[in-house]
């Protein structure tokens, strides 16, 4: 039984500058790039790489037919190395190049093609959530299936992770806090996840500590204390993807996919709406368990009755940044039962790691109390 592996060297750096001279970026270098970030952070370097920017394929989150177009302009070139600078969707893209050159987005996600790694990776990421630097997994939605895939093979482990906390600077609040959100979703759902282990539960519960602690410092201090937070929330959600690369995420990333495929709600707030009321229904169903690890730290960070956790969790949550009705976002009442359906069509590999195994009905009953 595998406990833990972790292939990704991982690299702080305080500015962009000493990362450049560090990797030794050259013109065999295929830089993927967030624009807003390359031109604030980059352009001045006048790297002698091949760069292109993600919004040249789309802006909604990474689709195969964005990841088709992307493969076919790096085919073109005689790139040996790929640098993946932006948020989780650009370093999920980027991966799909790592694989030896066979098949389209569909052909390599369905493993019609074998999956193989020929080029290196080096991810730099400029939110703090996704963790797809130190993953394994790369999550694209398949437009003629309608909805979300993830790929876990160890081809699409990135190589380097470079973490430049000066990158999140130019981050608007709420893709902060989402993305934020989204790391702290990781560090629960995988320490309570069938996979969790004694080597990833530290991971876990270190990353937790850090982000809770630190949006408790923004709803003290107020929005502006992020600046002086960004490396603690970077490390935290790099953490927080060791975590879930190697123990999985369970049903509240299942369940988010279908918000995002149909609604195009962004991955990070996809998840806060299910968040607290998985946890609850985790917690009803199977009250003895890892869950009450997890509650017992949380008690502890949020100075808390272990009873009321989860609710001072959404209390912090909500207080940091507002959550709506899943109707806000377009979702109509009839589409419940197909985003369940949709689920467990789909989300297998999630489902069946999860804390407990959720039924159609129990996912229902969820969508319906958050409509
Ligand atoms: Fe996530």
């Amino acid at each position: 039984m595998q406990l833990f592996k972790q292939f990704t060297k991982i690299n702080l750096f305080h500015d962009i500058q000493s990362f450049a001279t560090t990797v030794k970026i050259d013109e065999k270098d295929f830089i993927l790039a967030t624009k807003s970030v390359f031109e604030k952070h980059l352009r001045v370097l006048n790297l002698p790489a091949h760069i292109i920017f993600r919004s040249d394929y789309g802006h909604s989150e990474p689709t195969d037919i964005m990841t088709d177009a992307l493969i076919e302009d790096f085919r073109k070139t005689d790139c040996k190395r790929i640098i993946a600078i932006g948020g989780g969707s650009v370093i999920d893209m980027a991966k799909v190049l790592m694989l030896k050159s066979e098949g389209n987005t569909e052909d390599i996600f369905l493993r019609r093609v074998p999956i193989i790694k020929e080029h290196q990776l080096i991810a730099v990421p400029t939110t703090c959530g996704a963790g797809s630097e130190v993953s394994s997994v790369s999550i694209v939605s398949l437009t003629r299936k309608s909805t979300k895939v993830g790929l876990a093979d160890d081809a699409i482990t990135p190589d380097y992770a470079a973490l430049i906390p000066d990158l999140l600077t130019d981050m608007p609040y709420n893709i902060f806090v989402t993305s934020a959100i989204d790391a702290l979703i990781h560090a629960i759902e995988s320490f309570v996840c069938p996979k969790a282990n004694r080597y990833t539960d530290l991971f876990s519960e270190e990353a937790t500590r850090t982000i809770v602690k630190g949006f408790s410092s923004i709803r003290a201090e107020g929005k502006e204390a992020r600046y002086r937070l960004f490396e603690d929330f970077l490390i935290a959600s790099n953490m927080a993807g060791i975590a879930f690369a190697n123990a999985g995420t369970g049903a509240v990333h299942a369940m988010s996919y279908p918000l995002s495929t149909k609604y195009g709600v962004t991955h990070g707030e996809a998840c806060y709406q299910m968040f607290t009321a998985v946890f609850q229904e985790y917690q009803q169903q199977k009250p003895k368990g890892k869950i009450q690890r997890i509650i017992l730290l949380l008690a502890d960070i949020l100075n808390c009755e272990t009873a009321e956790v989860f609710f001072k969790l959404e209390e912090l949550l909500q207080n940091i940044i507002p959550r709506q009705p899943l109707r806000e976002y377009g979702m109509k009442e009839e589409e419940i039962e197909e985003f369940a359906d949709n689920v467990i069509e789909l989300q297998e590999r999630l489902l069946s790691q999860s804390y407990v195994r959720f039924s159609r009905e129990t996912m229902c009953r969820i969508y319906r109390a958050l409509f």
